[in-house]
């Protein structure tokens, strides 16, 4: 069932409260990475050309209680340097100042409260807050798609009491998303890297349903290698090896392709400049640590990967932090950026391989959500969408 978004409600001159996921990396207090404010740019453009009144809602980092150093305040001013527009950051989320300022606010002023996790109730789904909460508002506009697996009082219990609709991003990360769920153009083509097997076992499980080949790097595909019977030395190998073994028994009942690397980059000590050699996989010795896919992986997942219609990334294939180990996810990065396929990409640590290589407008769709994407991937429902009004319901109001 299709959700309904702010296209599909009526927004002019309403105060809109606007959940959005400005959870951005800081460094020293500066933002090393704006995506996730950029990526609500268009929403936030729509509501003021409707006149709105935006307030903003967003959580960062995971503070106990108040947490100067996780106030919002630089979050307001990159907004503002991105929209070339005021943004006025609030000392608070929710009480009698906040409610003062709101009051008087004018048409098209933007507002952002301050961190709503400094309240407790916020993580606890506290109605009593939520309720406070949406007195701020006359309309709740969800576009913090990277919470939306989150129950909380933000993202989930103020929709009891105001009408709900999905932002822009929100719209997109779930077409996009779903699209691989529900009709992905064929060949569909997996890749997935990233250390533990535990941790994207019930992805794997879910796309498997799926996909028509599966490729494996980066630090799970040791505990797959060492299922398959293969020495791997000192390379990760996830405790849940019998998650490995599961899933290689359904591949074998599946008409699909599961690739697991060739070669591999291997090193005594996980540090960079430390001497490194590559070495066919069944060639791993056993003081040695696999720390990156090699030339031969490369060049067959490529190939795989060139007959695609549609890919999914998520998970670096190395190392990738360090430059020795890095070669594998930035060659995959750049081959995949060159395919007129449907591209989609997930997870931090594959997106900002992507973002370093300057080759994020050559996806078709990058997610902000990390642990939102993966749980929607499994084929769980989200709190934070599951919400949102149906748009057939909506129209009956
Ligand atoms: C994220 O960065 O994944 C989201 O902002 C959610 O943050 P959380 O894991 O602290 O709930």
């Amino acid at each position: 069932m299709p959700k309904a978004t702010i296209r599909d409600i009526n927004l002019d001159g309403k105060k809109v409260l606007v959940r959005v996921d400005y959870n951005v990396p800081l460094k020293d207090r500066k933002i090393t990475d704006d995506t996730r404010i950029r990526e609500t740019i268009p929403t936030i453009n729509y509501l003021l050309g409707k006149k709105a009144k935006i307030i903003l809602i967003s959580h960062l980092g995971r503070p106990k209680g108040i947490t100067p150093e996780l106030r919002l305040d630089p979050l307001a001013l990159r907004l503002s340097e991105i929209l070339r527009k005021p943004v006025k950051k609030l000392d608070d989320c929710i009480g009698d100042e906040v409610e003062k300022y709101i009051e008087n606010m004018r048409i098209e002023e933007i507002v952002l409260l301050e961190n709503i996790r400094f309240y407790p109730q916020e993580e606890k789904n506290d109605l009593e807050f939520a309720k406070k909460l949406a007195r701020l508002g006359e309309v709740y506009v969800n576009d913090a798609f990277g919470c939306a697996h989150r129950a909380h009082a933000s993202t989930f219990g103020i929709a009891n009491f105001l009408p709900a609709v999905a932002g822009f991003l929100m719209e997109k990360e779930l077409k996009f998303l779903g699209m691989i769920l529900e009709n992905p153009a064929r060949p569909f083509v997996t890749i997935l890297g990233g250390a533990k097997v535990a941790d994207k076992i019930k992805v794997i499980e879910n796309l498997l349903k799926k996909v028509d080949a599966l490729l494996i790097g980066g630090g799970m595909a040791y505990t797959f290698l060492n299922a398959e019977g293969f020495e791997i030395g000192k390379s990760l190998l996830d405790e849940k090896i019998s998650l490995a073994c599961e899933i290689l028994k359904e591949v074998k009942q599946r008409n699909i392709k599961f690739k697991l690397p060739l070669d591999t980059v291997i090193t005594e000590k996980l540090e960079e400049g430390y001497p490194s050699e590559l070495v066919s996989i069944d060639r791993i010795p056993k003081n040695m640590i696999g720390a990156d896919i090699g030339p031969k992986t490369i060049a067959e997942f490529s190939e795989i990967l060139k007959t695609a219609q549609t890919i999914f990334w998520n998970g670096p294939l190395g190392v990738f932090e360090m430059p020795s180990f890095s070669k594998g996810t930035e060659e995959i990065a750049k081959i995949i950026s060159t395919l007129s396929a449907t591209t989609i990409v997930g997870g931090g640590d594959s997106v900002f391989s992507i973002k370093k290589l300057g080759l994020s407008d050559k996806f078709t769709h990058i997610s902000t959500g990390g642990g939102a994407s993966l749980e929607f991937l499994e084929g769980e429902k989200l709190p934070g969408v599951e919400v949102l009004k149906d748009l057939a319901e909506i129209r009956k109001i």
